[in-house]
């Protein structure tokens, strides 16, 4: 598999060091594991299956086998820790041009980093970061795409879909992957130029599912609600409360909902 991800990738340094696995727990797991080992600086684990696959706020993300993407890549980022937060924002991006490259559907983000097409779920990426004396040892970013599963699990059919599902048509697996790392070298590199994302906060505003929209910010000091107004160069969420007052949110901090359902 390896090699028929290479033919798509036209990167300088993301995936040099690329392993695929047929199965294994969890990428972000192996990748972890891999930083313990001095493992360089953009190194990709991808798998076919996962027997742990781990999603945001403990919850589990469903990994059958063949059909969909599973990939983490390790990063050894110069940045301050407060930086990273960004950098899933800044994968985000990059999997919306990577899905509009491989598939040309009209994808959308659900801030900071859900990609969804037609409200739905299609990717969801997981960040981990181990810091020493305030600065980063290692990030790992694990990225699952819904490509072309077609069944879901009861709990999650309302809210997932995948690239099959919506183009309707099978959906090469090794092209994928090699599309994203090319998209995501590329961010990367931009981003640990700038340090802040005022670069891709038009493109990523035009595709923000909230934008204009009511969205319920679960404050742990008081749940509110008020319209989005787009991301700032920090990626912070802009929400107009109904006071008029503008409020800077900073992903990790709250949780926001759509006031309608998963992504509305
Ligand atoms: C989310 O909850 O939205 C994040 C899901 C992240 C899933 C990916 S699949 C590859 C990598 N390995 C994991 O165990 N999780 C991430």
């Amino acid at each position: 598999m390896t090699e028929e991800i290479r033919r798509w990738m036209n990167t300088e340094w993301l995936g040099k060091e690329l392993i695929y696995k047929e199965s294994t727990d969890s990428t972000n797991t192996r990748v972890k594991e891999l930083a313990a080992e001095s493992a360089l600086h953009g190194t990709v684990v991808a798998a076919g299956a996962q027997t742990d696959g781990k999603g945001r706020r403990g919850r589990s993300w469903v990994s059958p086998p063949g059909v969909n993407v599973y990939l983490s890549v390790l990063f050894r980022p110069e940045f301050p820790p407060a930086r990273a937060p960004m950098l899933t924002m800044v994968t985000a991006y990059a999997m919306a041009q990577a899905i509009q490259e491989a598939a040309e559907l009209p994808v959308q983000i659900k801030w900071p980093n859900d990609l969804v097409i037609h409200g739905k779920k299609i990717c969801g990426i997981l960040t981990e970061m181990s810091v020493t004396e305030g600065r980063i040892q290692y990030v790992v970013t694990g990225i699952g795409m819904n490509t072309n599963m077609t069944e879901f699990p009861q709990e999650i059919e309302d809210m997932a879909t995948s690239l099959r599902l919506i183009s309707g048509r099978e959906i090469d697996r090794a092209r994928l992957m090699g599309t994203m790392l090319n998209y995501l070298e590329k961010a990367y590199d931009r981003y640990e130029q700038e340090q802040n994302l005022e670069w891709l906060q038009d493109t990523y505003n035009a595709l923000l599912v909230n934008y204009g929209k009511e969205v319920r910010v679960l404050d742990p000091g008081g749940e509110y609600s008020g319209a989005a107004e787009g991301i700032d160069g920090e990626g912070r969420l802009l929400v107009r409360k109904k006071d008029g007052g503008l409020i800077r949110i900073s992903s990790g901090e709250v949780s926001v909902r759509g006031v309608y359902g998963y992504a509305e």
